[in-house]
C-alpha cells in the first residue's frame, strides 16, 4: 500500500488518538503543535472520481449522491486515504452538490479546460477555463512527526 509523507494542513484536524499515544496530556501537546509543524505518513492510494453524469430528467432524486456515497464506500474500503473530483469553475450546480455532499475545495486548477480543449467554451454563461479541485480526506494517517520551531 502506498504511503505519502505530507504536511499537515492548517485547519485539518490532527490524528489525535496517535498523538495522546505518544505524549500528553493534550494542552501540552496544542501548544507545541502550535508553534510548530506537524507532518504526516498517510497510507493508502488517491481515488479520483472522473466522470459522473445523471440523465436530466431524473435529476434531483439523489441518483447523483447515492453514486457519490457508494464512491466514498468504495474508496474507503479499498484503504485509500482521499477521494478527490474536480469540476468546472462555472458549473454552480456541481459545485453545491459535492460540498453538500462534503467536498472541500482544495485548489484550483488554473486554465484546465483551455489546455485541453484550446477553445474557451461557456458553462451558465461563464468561460469554462480552470478546474475547481475538491476532495473528502479519510482518517488513516498512520504515523506523525512534529519538527520544532527554532
Ligand atoms: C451533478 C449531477 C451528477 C447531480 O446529480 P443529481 O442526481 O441530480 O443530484 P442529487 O439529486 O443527488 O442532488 C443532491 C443535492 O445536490 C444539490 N444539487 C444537485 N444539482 C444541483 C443543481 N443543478 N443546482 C443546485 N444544486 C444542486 C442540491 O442541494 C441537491 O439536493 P436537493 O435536490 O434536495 O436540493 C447531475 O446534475 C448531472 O449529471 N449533471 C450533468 C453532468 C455533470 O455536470 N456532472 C458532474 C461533472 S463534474
Amino acid at each position: 500500500m502506498k504511503t505519502t509523507i505530507r504536511k499537515a494542513k492548517t485547519d485539518e484536524t490532527p490524528p489525535w488518538s496517535l498523538l495522546l499515544s505518544a505524549d500528553g496530556p493534550k494542552p501540552e501537546i496544542e501548544k507545541y503543535l502550535a508553534r510548530g509543524e506537524l507532518w504526516l505518513a498517510v497510507c493508502g492510494d488517491e481515488w479520483e472520481i472522473m466522470n459522473l453524469a445523471v440523465l436530466q430528467s431524473v435529476q434531483r432524486k439523489g441518483i447523483g449522491t447515492r453514486l457519490l456515497n457508494k464512491a466514498r464506500t468504495l474508496a474507503r474500503q479499498q484503504g485509500a486515504h482521499r477521494l478527490e473530483v474536480g469540476t468546472g469553475n462555472g458549473g454552480a450546480g456541481q459545485l453545491v452538490f459535492y460540498q453538500r455532499f462534503g467536498f472541500r475545495i482544495v485548489g484550483v486548477d488554473v486554465n484546465f479546460f483551455v489546455k485541453r480543449w484550446h477553445k474557451v467554451w461557456k458553462q451558465n454563461g461563464i468561460p469554462l477555463r480552470d478546474m475547481v479541485r475538491m476532495d473528502i480526506a479519510f482518517d488513516n494517517q498512520i504515523d506523525m512527526r512534529v519538527r520544532r520551531s527554532p
